[in-house]
């Protein structure tokens, strides 16, 4: 089958790796990149307005904490000059009312806050640092500014009972959007999949109060749910299909066709110091590895659900196969789906035994 390769439709640009939050759940590889290998103002220039010559519409400026670049202003402007929606993703950290008014007043639309938890003791518990209230502040800062707000929470064991608390508190924040994203076990993340893995209990109890949210809201503040996916029959749609809809650049310059792609040691991965951004999205190895459907194997390759989930997580695939191609073994068709019931046994037997352990901390921040 011959696969139409469309342009992408989004960027996101991980300025740095740099983070003054600790989060045991990110998603961010192990090895970070350092200061000293991040892109340049005048490459991160380049890589924008490479991005819109290829038809990207919407950049997001994210890290790591994109705050910490100083060249951020110069970037939101030329972003939206050349007409692209520009994304602010943040902890929030840094970002004064001045600050951002200068942003908005240089074409930012929009900003997504993350949250750790419903209040301070255990929010700033998960995040490794003192920064619950400057994120209600941050939220306040958003509103006064006049930007449309996005509060993104990252669920797993050690908030999971806060559902409803979380929600209350994005209402509170004026958020027009909460994401409530179940952990996805990539990067650092996997380090601390015992700790984090909610249980069963904790996710049939989350989804009525989140449904009947969704219903009370709906008009306000639109709430996206993202399911635990271990725990799931089939595996989530991974970035709408490899290679189809967005492109990551990393901090270092390296094209990523999803941000955890760096897990899959066997994807020659392109780098825009390189390589020309359009030539990487059209004919780089790494970019046509898994798109259409003639990468699939059985039993992806006749299955009826191909076109809705693309054959699930190719980076999943990766860490719990060794092997990129394979069906994700989330899938209840998958021939490896015993490990990841394996996995959740095990996890559940560890916890069972030897209580839940500690978060492995985000290491501190790569300053080099
Ligand atoms: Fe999706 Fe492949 Fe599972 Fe079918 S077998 S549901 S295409 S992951
Ligand atoms: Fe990389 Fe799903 S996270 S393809």
């Amino acid at each position: 089958m011959d696969v139409t390769v469309e342009p992408p439709l989004g960027m996101l640009a991980e300025l740095t790796h740099r983070c003054p939050l600790h989060c045991p759940y990110c998603s961010n590889p192990v090895e970070l990149a350092a200061k000293r290998d991040e892109l340049t103002t005048a490459q991160w220039l380049e890589v924008i307005e490479a991005a819109r010559d290829l038809g990207v519409l919407q950049v997001h400026l994210s890290g790591g904490e994109p705050l910490l670049r100083p060249d951020l202003p110069e970037l939101v402007a030329r972003a939206s000059e050349l007409g692209c929606y520009v994304n602010l993703v943040t902890s929030g950290l840094g970002l004064t009312e001045s600050r951002l008014a200068d942003l908005a007043e240089r074409g930012l639309a929009h900003v997504q806050l993350s949250v750790q938890g419903a209040d301070a003791a255990r929010a700033d518990r998960i995040a490794g640092a003192k920064a619950h209230a400057r994120k209600v502040d941050t939220a306040a800062v958003v509103r006064a500014v006049g930007l449309p707000l996005s509060v993104n929470v990252v669920l797993h064991r050690a908030n999971h009972d806060q559902v409803e608390e979380l929600i209350d508190l994005a209402e509170r924040m004026g958020a027009d959007r909460l994401e409530l994203a179940n952990t996805q076990y990539y990067g650092w993340a996997l380090r601390n999949r015992t700790a984090l893995m909610p249980t069963p209990e904790q996710l049939a109890a989350a989804e009525p109060v989140v449904r009947a949210a969704i219903e009370r809201l709906r008009g306000r503040m639109e709430i996206v749910y993202v399911v635990a996916d271990y725990y799931e029959r089939y595996p989530k749609p991974c970035m709408y299909g490899w290679g189809a809809r967005q492109l990551t650049v990393a901090p270092n310059g390296d094209v990523l066709p999803c941000p955890a792609a760096s897990v899959i040691t066997t994807l020659d991965v392109e780098n825009v110091k390189r390589r020309p951004l359009g030539e990487i999205w059209y004919e780089s190895a790494s970019f046509n590895a898994f798109r259409g459907e003639d990468w699939m194997r059985d039993p992806c390759r006749t299955c009826d659900r191909r076109a809705l989930d693309f054959g699930g997580c190719r980076c999943q695939a990766f860490m719990l196969t060794g092997d990129a191609s394979a069906t994700d073994p989330v899938c209840s068709r998958s021939p490896d789906r015993s490990v990841v019931d394996g996995i959740l046994a095990g996890e559940a037997e560890t916890v069972a035994s030897a209580g839940v352990p500690d978060f492995v901390m985000r290491a501190p921040t790569v300053t080099r």
